[in-house]
């Protein structure tokens, strides 16, 4: 079942360009539009609506963190991200024009369900992600958007994530379709785009032994720090969440401008820090402001692992490795940056021997609160 692969998860990082291109197949009707799976809202609601709330746990939250980026650019609708549990024990402003999305590749997170009943109770319509079929959440959603990543296997979350990632887009691409607030043709552009994702994910994995020989140098590393920006933020949280379940490693990921108001506290002489890199061509300054945190943490004594788009050489002076991932609009980055980051984890977590498929005390899908 493994095809050949060591492990469910190195098949399963593998298997992302198809998750991807799946979760993309279909998705437009005859005339070019947007269509969704499974749709009991009324268009005209999803045309009120005036706020998103994704709701969701561990990676798939990270999921969501990027899909706000993403939705805000598009439909300029504000979109907030909420781990379900803390969602559901508060008293979240909700009403009947508030969407929320619910993001669980099991279906059955107790977690979510729990705040998707929430949701509904205070009026809101509840939009499932979902990569299991059948299961409780889509059951109990107004609407469904599938994600084909296939089973996942492994108990981290890797091609789940990406799809996840992809039917967020998706989502972006068809609320701003109905709103109208973007023309057919950019609709149809950022498609484009989306689709040779899956071609470039693969450059990506074929790239990878100098992400392996890092981590396979790195065994005895005891704390791995994680810096992005923008979309790269959420990247950087994936990675350092893959770092601590599979290899059990202290990891923390921060948003790079944090740097100094706190965390730069901690780099000292040899801490490794990987550094999610924006592309050039997007927004200036928010690339060289990622290279000016790289440089800041280099003075320090930081070992450099930095993440950026092919032709970046701006950051060659301050990095001690470069993982270069194809180009992409900026906003669909995450599908390449994370890749090197779950084989540097995986890598690193068999090579001190431990089991990648089942890391200690967790569970694929956790059905208690
Ligand atoms: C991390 C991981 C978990 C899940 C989380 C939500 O690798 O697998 O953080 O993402 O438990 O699970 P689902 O998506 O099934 O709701």
């Amino acid at each position: 079942e493994k095809n050949g692969f060591r492990s469910f998860m190195d098949k399963e990082i593998h298997d992302q360009p198809h998750a991807v291109a799946d979760t993309l197949l279909g998705r437009t009707d005859i005339n070019g539009r947007l269509v969704l799976d499974d749709l009991r809202i009324d268009e005209s609601v999803l045309r009120s609506v005036d706020k998103i709330v994704v709701i969701a746990c561990g990676t798939a939250a990270y999921a969501g963190h990027v899909a706000k980026y993403a939705i805000e650019h598009w439909c300029r609708i504000p979109v907030e991200v909420e781990l379900a549990h803390e969602f559901r024990y508060r008293d979240p402003v909700v009403n009947s024009k508030t969407l929320v999305v619910a993001v669980s590749q099991s279906g059955e997170t107790m977690d979510t369900l729990m705040a998707v009943r929430h949701a509904r109770e205070q009026g809101a319509k509840v939009l499932a992600i979902v990569n299991t079929h059948g299961s409780t959440i889509p059951r109990e959603s107004d609407a469904v958007l599938y994600t084909h990543a296939g089973p996942e296997i492994a108990v981290a979350s890797t091609k789940a994530f990406l799809s996840q990632i992809t039917a967020a887009y998706l989502l972006g691409l068809y609320l701003a379709q109905l709103r109208g607030n973007k023309f057919a043709d950019e609709i149809a552009e950022i498609l484009d785009d989306l689709r040779e994702m899956p071609d470039k994910i693969q450059q990506v994995l074929d790239r990878a032994d100098h992400v392996r020989e890092t981590a396979r140098s790195m065994a005895d590393a005891s704390s791995v720090l994680f810096l992005g920006r923008h979309v790269g933020f959420p990247v950087a949280l994936e990675g350092a969440l893959k770092l601590k379940e599979l290899a059990y490693i202290h990891a923390e990921g921060f948003a790079a401008g944090e740097l100094k108001h706190g965390p730069i506290a901690l780099v000292e002489e040899g801490q490794p820090v990987f550094v999610v890199v924006p592309s050039p061509r997007g927004r200036d300054s928010l690339h060289s402001k990622v290279v000016s945190n790289i440089q800041e943490i280099r003075a320090r004594g930081a070992r450099t692992l930095v993440i950026a788009e092919d032709g970046d050489d701006a950051v060659l002076p301050f990095a001690d490795e470069v993982f270069f991932v194809p180009q992409s609009p900026t906003l669909l980055a995450p599908l390449l940056t994370v890749v090197p980051l779950q084989i540097f984890a995986c890598e690193l977590a068999t090579a001190r021997g431990l089991d990648v498929d089942q890391p200690r005390n967790l569970a694929k899908s956790v059905t208690v609160e």
